[in-house]
């Protein structure tokens, strides 16, 4: 009995182990960088955009935070711009498990204490470039902060994949719809600023 019960008290400690809660870490004078990939041209529920609904928060987010902004971009992008189009493309991206090249990488990475990472849900997953990114970067000592734009699958696995390719600690994740971030940017920003303040900013 007792040993069953040591064995779930471990198993317990290694699930909990990587979830860092705001009360654990004073986010006072730590660096901030908030990473994402977002798109333009013909969007999902929200027609044809000049700014990407995930590049909306994430800009939110630096401000609140006074990080600094880095948009992962495709080193030759040649996404359509229609949206089905781009859902195929994408999907057999995924399917491939495709590292497409970035265009660059943050040069200064090792000087960021936190570092926010912002996708479009994209198939339940985020869009291959954010892949290469989060494996062309040294992620120790960071903590990571999950944010993902959907319409209607939240997070999906989106802040474990991240885990697996970063091996880092966690905060909470925020979902908020895209056509929330585009047509409603009053109630995205409360939504932001609620999540960043739980997380201690
Ligand atoms: C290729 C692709 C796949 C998508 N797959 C999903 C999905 O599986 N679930 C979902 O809720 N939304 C999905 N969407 C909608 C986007 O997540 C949503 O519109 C997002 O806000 C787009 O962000 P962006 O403007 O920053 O690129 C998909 C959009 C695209 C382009």
């Amino acid at each position: 009995m007792k040993k069953i019960l040591s064995i779930i008290l471990a198993g317990l400690a290694f699930f909990g182990i990587n979830k860092a809660t705001a009360e654990e870490i004073n986010m006072t004078g730590k660096k901030v960088l908030v990473v994402y990939f977002s798109r333009t041209g013909e969007q999902y529920s929200v027609g044809n955009i000049t700014e990407g609904n995930t590049a909306i928060i994430a800009k939110m987010i630096a401000d609140k935070t006074k990080g600094d902004l880095f948009e992962v971009k495709l080193k030759n992008d040649t996404y359509p711009a229609a949206y089905k189009a781009l859902t195929e493309v994408a999907l057999s991206e995924k399917k491939a498990n495709a590292r497409p090249e970035i265009a660059e990488n943050v040069t200064n990475f090792a000087d960021y204490d936190v570092v926010f990472i912002g996708s479009p849900n994209w198939w339940s997953d985020m869009p291959m470039a954010l892949y290469t990114f989060m494996e062309a970067n040294d992620w120790s000592g960071k903590i990571v902060a999950p944010f993902v734009t959907h319409e209607g699958s939240g997070l999906s696995s989106i802040p474990s994949k991240i885990k697996t390719a970063t091996g880092t600690e966690m905060l909470d994740g925020l979902a908020i719809y895209g056509h929330v971030a585009q047509n409603e940017r009053e109630q995205a920003k409360e939504n932001v600023l609620n999540w960043l303040n739980k997380l201690g900013f």
